[in-house]
């Protein structure tokens, strides 16, 4: 039996910024509720939900502080399940945020670890410091700085890969594994469908060893990694708690992956499938510090190399951590609704589950940049001082680099319509809109067929009628021009793809130019000749 997850689309909400019901200006779990028909009407059939765990939103949620509770401003338990049955109805299903390589420094566990109290201090990666002053080794956080805080209380210092207020668990302590094993359970137990399991690949740390390298972030690494230990504890889930939910998925966020430990992932149930960066990172340098020109060929070229080498892939051009795919792989000025027509044809017609993260399927645009001070964001706020303070950036640059990082500008309110608020809240929201202050919007986009929205629900729908699209074997075509080119194909049956992700028409070649088929869909309006308009894009049905 075919899984859903191998069928359908995933659309990931933010719940922060999804929709507000009772007007403090923060996205609810009953805000939630009152779009899932707009959700259904969109054709996608599993609901990811970024953490809406009780939490100091210290890293906005991703900082857990009781994994059994709702955050007060998302709503309760009740309104929880209530999303579940709704949904449900709807015939969607839920995938929660389960982020277990830290908790909260607020986690009640990490309160009592603090006090020295058995068992929870083992729950935790507590050392002794090399001397003192000087942290048990050179780790760097993912955040930047060092990934070690010092508790004078107990004179040793404790380990975070990210903020010091994100505390790592200590996951070779067996009674942490059967803690998460009991979380999955409860909410498995509720009826939910899977989990998007945050960092999952940097859970087990097999030494402590010092990392090599000048890294600013993320020094050490090579010691927690995709490491073996981790393959057996995924491998554990799965037979301790998965294995007894025969309908369920389980979704890697993994950093640093290449494809044969990506295939490992896969092989032995430990993951369904798995979220990669190296394609969002073709156009930055300086680890994105500085966006470099977009080269669509370099882009082609890494997914196309995964979508050979790996069985399934998680597709996605968008979520909360990254800005917009629209100005960075698209146009925002002439060529905007048809480039994000574009990226989304390449974004659901590629072997593997495709992920939309709420907006994009509008062609929303980031919030305008703002003072590195006013920012929410953790990293961009820890980034910052890195800049600033160890690299010694001037001010004026370092908040222009620190703008690239800031998550909040792709964390903007959803736009449902044009009104004050845009349709998203009645009080004021909690981070400002995006840039063009929501004209692209649900409800107009809504009204024209040839919207962005107009055009993702023909696709979703049309992925899901051609077997090709959702399950056929990935063939690429051109792989030396700078067009996207591949088929997707299921026995006899194939389906071809072209798309051209540059601001200028692009020439077909030769054995393109003559194909037989039917156009199933395409981006721009007349005939398909020997090229393609800027930003063109082509589904045809081969004979
Ligand atoms: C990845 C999440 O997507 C991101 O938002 C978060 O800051 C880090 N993991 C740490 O949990």
């Amino acid at each position: 039996m075919k899984q859903t997850w191998e069928e359908e689309v995933v659309y990931q909400i933010y719940p922060r910024s999804f929709c507000d019901s009772n007007g403090d200006g923060v996205g609810d779990i009953p805000g939630i509720i009152s779009k899932l028909d707009y959700l259904a009407s969109l054709g996608v059939k599993i609901l990811w939900l970024s953490p809406i765990y009780k939490s100091p939103l210290f890293d906005m949620g991703y900082d857990v502080a009781d994994y059994y509770s709702i955050h007060e401003q998302m709503g309760t338990m009740e309104d929880f399940d209530r999303l579940f049955s709704e949904s449900k109805k709807r015939g969607m299903k839920i995938v929660m945020d389960l982020v277990v390589n830290h908790t909260s420094n607020e986690h009640e566990w990490f309160k009592r670890a603090l006090r020295g109290e058995a068992p929870y201090h083992d729950y935790y990666v507590f050392r002794k410091g090399k001397k003192k002053g000087v942290p048990p080794n050179n780790w760097t956080s993912m955040f930047t700085g060092p990934a070690w805080e010092y508790v004078p209380e107990l004179d040793e210092w404790y380990l975070h890969l990210y903020d010091a207020a994100q505390p790592d668990l200590n996951w070779h302590n067996p009674a942490v594994k059967e803690e998460v094993k009991k979380i999955l359970r409860f909410y498995l137990d509720k009826g939910v469908y899977g989990f998007r399991c945050d960092v999952i690949n940097q859970i087990y740390k097999e030494s402590y060893a010092n990392g090599k390298g000048l890294n600013a972030s993320g020094k050490g690494m090579e010691h927690y990694l995709s490491t073996e230990g981790n393959h057996r504890i995924l491998q554990e889930l799965y037979r301790d708690v998965f294995s007894a939910y025969p309908d369920h998925v389980v979704i890697g966020e993994t950093l640093n992956v290449d494809i044969p430990t990506g295939e490992r992932f896969l092989r032995d149930h430990e993951l369904d499938m798995f979220f990669t960066f190296e394609h969002m990172n073709v156009d930055k340098a300086l680890g994105g510090g500085i966006m470099k020109k977009f080269r669509p060929e370099k882009l082609r070229k890494v997914l196309f190399d995964y979508q050979q080498g790996v069985r399934w892939n998680a597709i996605y051009f968008e979520n909360h951590d990254q800005l917009r795919s629209l100005p960075r792989f698209g146009n925002t000025k002439e060529y905007r609704d048809i480039s994000a027509k574009a990226l989304a044809t390449l974004l659901l017609t590629l072997k593997g589950t495709p992920f939309i993260y709420q907006g994009q399927e509008l062609g929303m645009l980031n919030a305008p940049g703002r003072d590195v001070d006013e920012s929410l964001d953790c990293a961009c706020r820890s980034i910052y001082k890195l800049l600033r303070k160890s690299l010694h950036i001037p001010t004026g640059l370092a908040k222009k680099m620190a703008c690239n990082f800031d998550r909040d500008r792709c964390r903007a309110p959803m736009a449902w319509n044009e009104e004050r608020g845009l349709g998203f809240t009645s009080g004021k929201a909690w981070l400002p809109f995006a840039e063009d202050d929501g004209t692209h919007n649900v409800a107009s986009e809504e009204k024209s067929e040839d919207s962005v929205l107009a055009y993702y629900r023909k696709l979703i729908r049309l992925r899901r009628e051609r077997i090709e699209l959702h399950a056929g074997e990935f063939d690429p075509l051109d792989t030396r021009g700078s067009l996207f080119a591949y088929r997707r194909v299921s026995g006899k049956d194939s389906v071809l793809i072209m798309i051209n992700l540059y601001a200028k028409p692009l020439a077909l070649p030769r054995y393109l130019q003559s194909v037989h088929g039917k156009v199933l869909l395409q981006n721009y309006s007349g005939k398909l000749e020997g090229s393609l308009p800027p930003y063109g894009a082509a589904i045809i049905a081969l004979e």
